[in-house]
């Protein structure tokens, strides 16, 4: 009951208060696709004009399949990374001869694509068609590290196998796109690096660190 009432605090939340975002518009796999690739490493505001300019250039993944290098890359400049663009081309194309145009719904398969790692697959999963699995970020391991408490260094690759496991166990399975962008826009607007606003977080009444009252020592991130 617990866990549930967690889920649900967090998904009505998210329901009520999300940013109104482009992406936040479609379930189009593909267009959560380019979403979240251009999310990856570039902020939410430089995103949005690239996102809606990138989706009138190639609003099917058939023309982004067959557009010129020179002509995507163009589009990219600016975002920088461009291997980005060229993985998310190269994935897309895949979907279009080997899945008959249509994004693979499982982990296993999706994970094959091009450009596709552990959280892009699980945002577009869960985004696009509603299936749990989980999508860790930055932003989900800090808000995560916060509620359980967890003191595992964010600098050491596999800690995030224990936010994947975490995620796995409280992801609201009737709701998974609320649950995890839920948890992104928590990470986003609440639950910030510095001077969390824990007294508008829909969810401290669960938050092990906000009741033991420094939040903002975790997560733990050793180096840089
Ligand atoms: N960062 C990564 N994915 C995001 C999303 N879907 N919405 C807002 N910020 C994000």
């Amino acid at each position: 009951p617990y866990i549930e009432q967690f889920r649900h605090a967090l998904v009505t939340w998210f329901e009520r208060e999300q940013r109104d975002l482009p992406w936040r518009h479609t379930k189009d796999p593909y267009k959560i696709w380019v979403s979240e690739v251009m999310l990856q490493q570039t902020r939410v505001d430089t995103v949005i004009p690239y996102y809606t300019r990138f989706l009138e250039i190639f609003p099917t993944m058939e023309q982004l399949a067959q557009a010129d290098e020179d002509v995507l890359l163009k589009q990219w400049e600016g975002l920088g990374y461009y291997s980005r663009a060229r993985n998310l081309q190269a994935g897309v194309r895949e979907v279009v001869e080997q899945y008959d145009g249509v994004v693979p719904n499982t982990r296993e398969e999706i994970s094959k694509l091009k450009g596709v790692g552990p959280y892009t697959a699980g945002a577009v999963l869960s985004i696009a068609y509603g299936v749990p699995e989980h999508a860790v970020d930055g932003n989900v391991m800090r808000v995560l590290s916060r509620v359980l408490n967890i003191h595992e260094d964010i600098a050491v690759p596999k800690t995030k196998k224990t936010f994947e496991a975490a995620v796995d166990m409280l992801i609201d399975h009737e709701n998974a796109s609320s649950f995890n962008q839920g948890l992104m826009e928590l990470g986003a607007l609440i639950c910030t690096p510095t001077s969390p606003k824990c007294l508008l977080c829909p969810v401290r009444d669960y938050c092990i660190a906000f009741e033991e009252g420094e939040p903002e020592k975790l997560p733990v991130k050793t180096k840089k």
